[in-house]
């Protein structure tokens, strides 16, 4: 069932400085789920904006010798321009120093004057210059006999100033978190803003003397004051949408269905913001959901460290959709996630360029070397077992599950989802080998099993396009589907495909990254074997040769694996509980890259069940599983046939 209507915002982003990879990512991440919802039948709005008051901005301006209208408008391009080249399907671009929005602030703080909510007073205390925002002494931790000016960004100072009464409203707030669980995501983040609210809350300083900030929204009671670029920036959620202005439209869209920001700025949001909405009398946004950062390595990545990456580069050389679907893939919602660019090649090399490209590549070919270009007839009726029946219920369970991963949030876990859907249908080759089928009298067997992988690649490249909407588009059309966006109902239908439909034949969707290492390759201590092995097979020296006897020490046995799943904060690794023998144990096990939790779930594996038990994470683990390196995947070691866990190899 389609939501009755979709809006979620981005953080409208300061002009000071040129967008960086964090911005990319929230907009990236807003233009994904709004695509999905679009899909999914509901009318979205999808805004994103700029943020060009303040101090930040008038900074970067005198740095410049320009007026910050200047620095707005020359920022505010590079902003668009990326936008643009990231294929983001924004509806709107909302900019501060619009009319539209900055006379609708000048409204509601004269609505607010008018009714008493916002009040002057003598502020005389700390002020942090470089938050621009008012500090108490006890929230500075000072050490014995520290002053709070010997911090540097510390000053005190004595101004008449504007006050919203905020603080009228804490008890309100506190009570409304605690009802309404949805309103804060994630959970934890939640906790935070109460944690926030156990200490008293102070009512918000709203103006700033034009004698320290001139740039800013008047206001409208006081010539002398501008407005707190928070107090402006955050009502640009709802001018956008016509409040004040068209009711009709505001009705249309607000509440908003998701405010998606960066941990940084979770106080302004569901603080500042939710008071600011109860004295207008307005119903509170469905859910502020806050991401984790983006980091280089161990630190934050932000304008002012210097440590960014700037995402017109990795544009320029590995693509948009594949950045794209980086982004997505590899932050756990909520978590941070450190960017390297060896972490984006392993990723596209396993996931794009291995299985969703190579499958792409061996459907394509096959069915244009042995099927005369068309695409063969397939079963008409949805396949009910065999083969066939198991990679298709595999295929629909992702397109299920990926609508409830989007629906929850956890756009990762449904990403990691279809990508193991994509791995099946590559298995599904394996164990088909149609190359052998092709070389068969009877057709037959070779077209049921190239018919049924198109139609697998078919689902996957609609389940995949919010993400990656160009290289998806591509493959459609090679699939004969033409350039149109998919249908999300027909993710789940059989038999979409027409049988003698022609079929393109694409240049390679994802090439595989050679990685440029200058690192010299190790030299081969035998002579190089014969057929070439891959890329992955170290040509070092075999060990040392062993007895049966020695062999024997190692006790493996078969495991059923009984459950499987992420460990939080450990992006690398699964718990597993599995059955050896009568006996069940949990080990920890390092192939979350390369396995989805659920993919596991009773799998018979190799373990190495007499390994001395070990902490990983506070987690004990009881054994280790076998898997062998196939690039830069891991393949685990099974058991041909049913065997019955616990059984000892030999
Ligand atoms: O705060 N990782 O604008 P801003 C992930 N104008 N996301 C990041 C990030 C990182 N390392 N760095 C930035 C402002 N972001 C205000 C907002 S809204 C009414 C006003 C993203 O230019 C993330 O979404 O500093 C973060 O919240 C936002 O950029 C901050 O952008
Ligand atoms: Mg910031």
């Amino acid at each position: 069932m389609p939501a009755s209507k979709f809006y979620i915002t981005t953080p409208i982003y300061y002009v000071n400085d040129r967008p960086h990879i964090g911005h990319a990512y929230t907009t990236i991440l807003a233009d994904v789920l709004a695509r999905y919802h679009r899909l999914l039948g509901a009318p979205t709005w999808f805004l994103t904006g700029a943020d060009e008051h303040g101090q930040k901005v008038q900074q970067a301006a005198a740095k410049a010798g320009i007026a910050p209208r200047e620095q707005a408008d020359r920022t505010v391009v590079r902003f668009q321009e990326l936008w643009k080249r990231l294929e983001i399907t924004n509806d709107d671009f909302i900019r501060t120093t619009e009319p539209r929005h900055y006379e609708v602030v000048q409204e509601i703080l004269q609505d607010l004057y008018d009714r008493g909510e916002i009040y002057r007073a003598e502020y005389d205390g700390w002020y942090d210059v470089s938050s621009e925002t008012f500090v108490n002494e006890r929230d500075l931790n000072l050490a014995p006999g520290e002053s709070p000016s010997d911090r540097p960004n510390i000053t005190r100072i004595r101004e008449s100033n504007y006050f919203f009464r905020m603080s009228k409203y804490q008890d309100w707030l506190i009570r409304y978190i605690e009802e309404h669980p949805e309103f804060i995501q994630p959970d934890f983040r939640r906790n935070e803003t109460l944690g926030f609210l156990r200490k008293p809350l102070n009512d918000l300083c709203v103006s700033r003397p034009k004698s320290r900030l001139a740039w800013g929204i008047e206001l409208p009671f006081d010539r002398d004051f501008v407005c707190y670029v928070w107090f402006d920036a955050l009502v640009n959620y709802i001018s956008a949408v016509g409040y004040r202005r068209d009711e009709a439209r505001f009705r249309r869209w607000w509440p908003v269905n998701y405010h998606l920001i960066g941990k940084d700025i979770l106080t302004t949001h569901t603080v500042y913001w939710p008071t600011m909405l109860k004295a207008m009398g307005l119903p509170m946004p469905q859910c502020v959901f806050a991401h984790g950062w983006w980091l280089a390595g161990q630190t934050k990545m932000s304008k002012s460290l210097g440590n960014v990456v700037n995402p017109m580069e990795m544009i320029d050389r590995y693509g948009v959709d594949p950045f794209r679907y980086f982004l997505m893939a590899e932050m756990s919602l909520g978590q941070d996630a450190a960017f390297t660019e060896e972490a984006f090649i392993r990723r596209y090399n396993a996931d794009l360029a291995n299985d969703l490209g190579n499958l792409a590549s061996r459907v394509l070919k096959m069915v244009r070397a042995n099927c005369g270009g068309r695409l063969p007839e397939g079963p008409a009726a949805e396949p009910p077992e065999g083969p066939e029946g198991e990679l298709w219920k595999n295929v629909r369970a992702a397109a299920e599950e990926l609508e409830r991963a989007v629906e929850g949030m956890r756009l990762d876990a449904g990403l990691a989802r279809v990508a193991a859907a994509v791995r099946e249908t590559n298995r599904y080759l394996e164990l088909k080998q149609p190359w052998t089928l092709a070389k068969a009298e009877d057709p037959g067997p070779l077209r049921v099993t190239l018919y049924t992988a198109a139609e697998a690649l078919r689902v996957v490249s609609a389940l995949l396009y919010p993400v990656m909407p160009r290289k998806m588009i591509e493959l459609r059309r090679a699939l004969g589907l033409g350039s149109e966006p998919p249908r999300i109902e027909q993710a789940k239908q059989w038999g979409v495909l027409k049988a003698g439909t022609e079929i393109g034949a694409p240049e390679a969707l994802f090439p595989r990254i050679v990685a440029d290492t200058s690192a010299p390759e190790p030299a081969p201590a035998a002579p190089a074997p014969a057929p070439k092995p891959p890329p992955s097979a170290a040509p070092a020296a075999p060990p040392a040769e062993i007895s049966y006897d020695d062999f024997m020490r190692v006790d493996l046995r078969t495991a059923k694996v009984l459950t499987a799943e992420r460990v939080a904060g450990a992006d690398k690794l699964l718990r597993l509980e599995i059955e050896v023998g009568a006996e069940r144990r949990q080990i920890v096990a390092g192939i979350a890259k390369s396995y989805a939790p659920e993919e596991l779930i009773g799998k018979t594996i190799i373990v190495v069940a007499n390994l001395k038990p070990a902490k990983i994470r506070g987690l004990e683990s009881r054994g280790m599983l076998l898997a062998v390196a196939d690039g830069d995947r891991l393949r685990l070691l099974t058991a041909d046939g049913g065997v019955p866990p616990g059984v000892r190899a030999k």
